[in-house]
């Protein structure tokens, strides 16, 4: 995948419709602060067009960028954000259920946990629900530059045997800083995108 031109194109709130496209979406989930935007950014070769924290619940909406007019990249709110209130994070969740049914063109809905935790109840339930909507989740294990290199599989397989993960899930460990895992994903997108 060779990126040329990136736009942040669409913000969905709660209230928004969710726009409807004629080319594939990637979509984006994981827990608060795990590093959807961060991860969308070195993907999209920018440094701060998705806007990331420190402090988790940065990203309230879910954003559409267009990819050279070929695909979309979805960032969408993370969960289990603690200082929202019940009824904001139910009405995240519904959002983020609703795209996940209706989207058309929803590709590969990527998970993203921690390297370094084991998946909470949260992502076990996202990942089930990923799977539940028909879709087989990509792991990325994030912050791979906070581990020692000699403990990645290690870690790997925690994730692995945490989610529960079906036969051939793939678990790509990627690290916003070094950008260790990208050229896997560009790997797998390109199996979607036509060129
Ligand atoms: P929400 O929008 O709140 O759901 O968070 P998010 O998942 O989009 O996380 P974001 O990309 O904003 O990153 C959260 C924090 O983690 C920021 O301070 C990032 O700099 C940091 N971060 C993200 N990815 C990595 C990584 O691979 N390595 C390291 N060391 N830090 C990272
Ligand atoms: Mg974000």
């Amino acid at each position: 995948m060779v990126i040329r031109n990136v736009s942040l194109e669409t913000v969905c709130g709660i209230t928004s419709q969710i726009p409807e496209h004629e080319i594939p979406e990637f979509a984006f989930a994981g827990k608060s602060n795990v590093g959807k935007s961060s991860l969308i950014n070195g993907l999209m070769l920018r440094k701060s067009l998705a806007r990331t924290s420190a402090q988790p619940g940065k990203t309230q909406t879910i954003n559409f960028y267009n990819i050279n007019n070929e695909c979309y990249f979805v960032d969408l709110p993370g969960y289990g954000y603690a200082k929202a209130g019940e009824e904001v994070k139910a009405q995240w969740g519904k959002m983020i259920e609703n795209y996940l049914h209706t989207s058309k063109q929803l590709q590969i809905v990527f998970l993203l946990v921690d390297i370094r935790h084991e998946p909470s109840g949260n992502d076990k339930l996202m990942y089930k629900w990923i799977l539940d909507q028909g879709f087989s989740p990509v792991i990325i294990a994030t912050k791979l530059d906070k581990i020692n290199r000699s403990q990645v599989a290690k870690h790997v397989k925690m994730i692995k045997e945490g989610l529960q993960t079906v036969k051939g899930t793939i678990v790509i460990p990627y690290s916003a800083q070094t950008k260790q895992g990208r050229e896997e994903i560009y790997e797998l997108l390109d199996t979607y995108l036509e060129t």
